[in-house]
């Protein structure tokens, strides 16, 4: 955790301290859709829109890590219209996003399961991965295709591989070595998790990283989700006694 150094931001005061990670659970695209007679595609195309603002605002007051859920395992579930819209905004935004974030340097990580979307779309997160890895700026991870229990069953799978094939013995099997195989190797763990749109669960998201995470949730919908409402969650979190099992 670092302490806040005030660059553009204004309401945090310097005695605040920064989560070093956050990861956000970009929730209620849909009913604030709902709420103005919409299609569920206005209301992602929305919470795009803020998704964009609050990455930004994040690198400007020096979030080092941020993660953020954009689509998960089960969202394939969902009608084949919706999906369909929301493939098509990642799609666009990715097409923007090496340039859109050239001069915050930020890093753009995707963590999920890339193999399932269009060979484009696979081709523009590795060229957002490929040409924005050189930066020094917040590493920006986008969740998509990703679900935390897929995630531990590949490092899983990865981990006995190695046993079978004796690069590996099982007693030198530990947490750190765990967290090795997870899509967020080598980053620190979230410290600040926040759910907008005042729903009560974790949804499959980054499981094993948030054993101490501290979760704020908030009743905003995404698309309504502020710079003001991440400077609250900040200062939530501050107001947290935070004591990773010890007393
Ligand atoms: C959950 O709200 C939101 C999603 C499944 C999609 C999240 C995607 C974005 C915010 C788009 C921005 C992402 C990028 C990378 C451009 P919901 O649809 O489940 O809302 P509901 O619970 O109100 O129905």
């Amino acid at each position: 955790m670092a302490f806040f150094k005030k660059k553009k931001h204004q309401q945090l005061s310097e005695e605040i301290v920064l989560p070093e990670h956050i990861g956000i659970i970009m929730d209620g695209n849909g009913r604030w859709a709902k709420k103005r007679k919409l299609p569920r595609s206005a209301g992602h195309n929305a919470g795009g829109k803020v998704f964009r603002t609050i990455s930004r605002y994040c690198s400007d007051i020096g979030i080092k890590y941020l993660t953020v859920y954009a689509f998960s395992t089960e969202n394939w579930k969902r009608p084949e219209e919706e999906i369909n819209a929301l493939m098509k905004l990642f799609k666009d935004y990715l097409e923007e996003a090496l340039m859109d974030f050239k001069d915050d340097s930020i890093v753009v990580r995707f963590i999920g399961d890339k193999t399932h979307f269009s060979d484009e779309l696979k081709a523009l997160m590795i060229e957002n991965e490929e040409g924005s890895k050189d930066r020094d700026g917040m590493v920006l991870n986008i969740a998509m295709n990703y679900g935390s229990r897929d995630e531990i069953v590949r490092a899983v799978k990865s981990i006995s591989n190695d046993v079978k094939n004796n690069k590996l013995s099982v007693d030198s099997i530990d947490e750190k070595l765990i967290s090795d195989n997870l899509y967020t190797a080598g980053q620190p763990d979230p410290d600040l998790i926040i759910r907008p749109s005042g729903e009560y669960r974790i949804s499959n998201f980054m499981l094993w990283q948030a054993a101490y995470t501290e979760f704020v949730i908030m009743n905003k919908l995404w698309p309504d989700f502020t710079t003001d409402d991440l400077d609250e969650a900040i200062k939530i979190f501050n107001n947290r006694n935070r004591r990773f099992g010890g007393v």
